[in-house]
């Protein structure tokens, strides 16, 4: 009896060093090599394939509070794997933590309305559904699945940004540094390593999606000088027209 709860003990050691060393650095050569491929062979699918041209009023509902919320959402998880002291001597004030903490909850309401309402306007609209792909409908359901699984750590596994300055950002650290340490990570809840887990999912797939266009979001639009666009038509001009 003894022996067998020793093997199925190794047998779980074996499955967080496979999940949390080998699937990350499998996910990173995956990931670099299937975009950078993308990137040369296919340039022209580096797009979001924008569906707004279809249905523009529930689509609004959908972008704008997905990207409010994923956005702040990734400097989130971001600043916490950059400076983790910075982190933790923030939330040595009560007061600042729960800011942090609701702040973060916030963001994480925004990015579930507008993935809900991307499910709802892909299933309902005939037309939307037709430029659907099924790629489309897996990385958003994967989506749902990291956003709420992040939220029930938030709210179950308190303080969740505390303990991922502690325990995840030197986690992520010692996998840069080639030399992963995965001591305190074996310890984690398993809804925390479902959270993570499912994050090198998306990573996996990532390249093979329409989120590619996040790599190509043109931003040199912020600088650039305006260009005026003339109707080169005769007749009345576009603004006229409306
Ligand atoms: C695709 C990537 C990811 C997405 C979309 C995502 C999304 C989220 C969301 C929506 C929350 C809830 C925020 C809140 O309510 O406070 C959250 C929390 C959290 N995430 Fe992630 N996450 C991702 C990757 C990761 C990774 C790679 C890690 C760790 C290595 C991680 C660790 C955590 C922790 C510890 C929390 C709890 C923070 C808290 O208590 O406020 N996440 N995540």
């Amino acid at each position: 009896m003894l022996s067998i709860l020793a093997q199925a003990a190794s047998g779980w050691a074996n499955l967080d060093e496979f999940l949390f060393i080998a699937m990350p650095y499998a996910v990173i050569v995956l990931f670099l090599f299937a975009t950078i491929r993308r990137f040369i062979g296919d340039k022209f699918t580096y797009s979001s394939y924008s569906s707004q041209f279809l249905e523009n009023k529930h689509q609004f509902y959908v972008a704008v509070p997905w990207h409010f919320g994923i956005i702040s959402l990734f400097l989130g998880h971001l600043i916490g794997f950059l400076v983790p002291r910075g982190v933790l001597w923030w939330n040595q004030v009560p007061l600042r933590l729960y800011i942090i903490e609701l702040g973060a909850l916030i963001f994480a309401v925004s990015a579930l309305f507008g993935l809900v309402n991307a499910v709802l306007r892909r299933v309902n609209n005939s037309r939307v559904r037709i430029v659907t792909s099924r790629m489309d409908f897996i990385i958003i359901l994967m989506l749902l699945f990291q956003v709420l699984s992040g939220m029930y750590v938030a709210v179950f596994d308190r303080w969740g940004t505390n303990w991922f300055a502690g325990v995840l950002a030197p986690w992520l650290w010692s996998l840069f540094k080639l030399n992963p340490d995965i001591s305190a990570v074996r310890d984690l809840p398993l809804s925390v390593k479902l959270h993570i887990v499912g994050a090198f999912l998306i990573f996996a797939v990532f390249p093979f999606t329409r989120l590619v266009h996040v790599l190509v979001v043109p931003i040199t639009y912020l600088w650039r000088l305006p260009q005026q666009v003339i109707w080169n038509r005769k007749g009345r001009t576009p603004s006229q027209q409306q």
